[in-house]
């Protein structure tokens, strides 16, 4: 039986290092699922065709995470056919053995509500935005702005907005070190079972 875990939460909350952390300790797959959005955004041109044509090659693009193109994928992220034109990619491979990892917005409310074990990981607005500033190499302040705007976004759009699931675990990094968070989160997924 494949052993799905999904993890959401807003922009730089630490739920992309949790995620890779979880697969490497458990040997499970890993996707990114915020990637499918930021290649459809950067692919131009009309995005539900975009998702439609998503290839491997768009995922492998060296522009993908950049602050532009975060805005730009929760742009068309927003789009109902976008998203559907998503789905299914994501659910086949949520169902693989040994198991596997998402990571993104929706992956406890929609693309998989039957996941063994669903994360929530939060932190402060400011501890987000001073993480991302030193990742990008980029203004605290301006980098707070541009995570606001997509993350209200993001829980605002009618399909599928950014929310934990009712029965998710929450998980607030913001006065944990990244090892420390990574130790809480295995210890929940086995606890689930794995
Ligand atoms: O996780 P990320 O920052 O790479 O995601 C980029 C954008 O993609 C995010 O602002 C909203 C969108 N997204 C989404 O709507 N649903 C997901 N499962 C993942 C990302």
């Amino acid at each position: 039986m494949p052993f799905t875990i999904a993890i959401d939460g807003p922009a730089a909350s630490g739920k992309g290092t949790i995620a890779r952390a979880l697969a490497g300790h458990f040997g499970f797959a890993h996707l990114d699922t915020g990637l499918l959005y930021r290649a459809v955004g950067a692919r131009g041109g009309d995005p539900v065709q975009a998702a439609l044509d998503l290839s491997p090659a768009d995922l492998a693009r060296d522009d993908l995470r950049t602050a532009a193109a975060g805005q730009a994928a929760s742009r068309v992220a927003a789009i109902p056919l976008v998203r559907a034109a998503l789905v299914d990619f994501q659910r086949r491979f949520a169902r693989q053995d040994p198991g596997a990892v998402l990571d993104g917005r929706d992956i406890g409310t929609v693309i998989c509500p039957e996941a063994e074990i669903k994360l929530y990981v939060t932190a402060s607005d400011e501890i987000r935005a001073h993480r991302r500033a030193l990742e990008l190499g980029a203004d605290p302040a301006q980098i707070l702005r541009e995570l606001r705007e997509r993350d209200a976004r993001d829980a605002a759009r009618d399909v599928a907005p950014m929310r934990p699931a009712d029965d998710a675990v929450l998980l607030d990094t913001s006065r944990m070190s990244i090892d420390d968070a990574v130790v809480h989160a295995i210890a929940l997924v086995k606890g689930a079972g794995a």
